[in-house]
């Protein structure tokens, strides 16, 4: 579970987030929809010990995460995937799973061919260079990366961008059957509202830095007002 608290985060002068709070249960897929610079990656950031925040608390389970380390955090069990996925193009399928591996400092044999039974396009082309491959199967190993670590939250950064939609309905099946499974709590970052609502339990709409709806995924799918702020059509 992960609880955030009154969160308030700014990049000096300029307010990205002001008294955010929500709770993302576990073993459950919570959304975070809003339209360009609503404040989603920032979110996702401050929770991963990437951005430092004053104002605010976050808790995974009751773990009071304000202050610790990145790493620390990681080693908690927050995995991160990072906008644009953050995969290395130069290096093979497999060194990018060796350096979530290494990170996490489990087993890389034993963790590469879980994941490569969980993804086998990844098993196919493990020798590949990363560049190679097409956008659906880099978002592929850059969730391997993250879950080889056994993380027991997943935040995924708008994991649908680039990518056609036969493979991003594909690919939110595939995070809908990896919640279910590993019972992981997901944090889904989307401008792709349609697609995450599809398989989202929660839902937490931002605009320009604050929450304007926080409910369950139907009810704010039913919301037409909604709608336009994670459209960005409200300025
Ligand atoms: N490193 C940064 N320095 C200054 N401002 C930033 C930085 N990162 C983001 N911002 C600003 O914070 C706000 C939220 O950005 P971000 O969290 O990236 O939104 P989103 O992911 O929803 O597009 C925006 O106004 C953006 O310009
Ligand atoms: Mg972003």
């Amino acid at each position: 579970m992960i609880s955030v608290q009154h969160l308030s985060v700014s990049y000096g002068a300029v307010s990205a987030l002001s008294d955010v709070s929500f709770v993302a249960p576990t073993g459950s897929i919570t959304a975070v929809l809003g339209a360009n610079g609503a404040g989603k990656t920032t979110l996702l950031r401050a929770i991963s010990g990437l951005v430092k925040f004053r104002e605010g608390e976050i808790f995974s389970t009751e773990v009071n995460l304000k202050g610790m380390k990145t790493e620390d955090i990681a080693r908690l069990g927050v995995g991160h995937v990072p906008e644009g996925r953050g995969v290395i193009g130069e290096f093979t399928v497999e060194d990018n799973l060796k350096l979530g591996a290494l990170y996490a400092k489990v087993n890389f044999v034993h963790g590469a061919a879980e994941q490569y039974e969980q993804f086998p396009v990844l098993g196919d082309r493990r020798k590949q260079f990363a560049a190679t491959l097409s956008g659906g199967e880099r978002q592929m190993l850059a969730m391997a990366r993250a879950l080889i670590a056994k993380p027991k939250v997943l935040l995924l950064d708008e994991p649908s961008l680039g990518l056609a939609p036969l493979v991003t309905s594909e690919l939110m099946k595939t995070i809908r059957d990896l919640c279910a499974s590993q019972h992981l709590t997901v944090i889904l970052v989307e401008q792709n509202a349609k697609s995450a609502l599809r398989i989202a339990h929660n839902a937490v709409v931002l605009h320009l830095g604050k929450v304007v709806a926080s409910a369950d995924a139907a009810t704010v799918a039913a919301d037409d007002q909604l709608r336009h702020y994670y459209l960005g059509l409200v300025k």
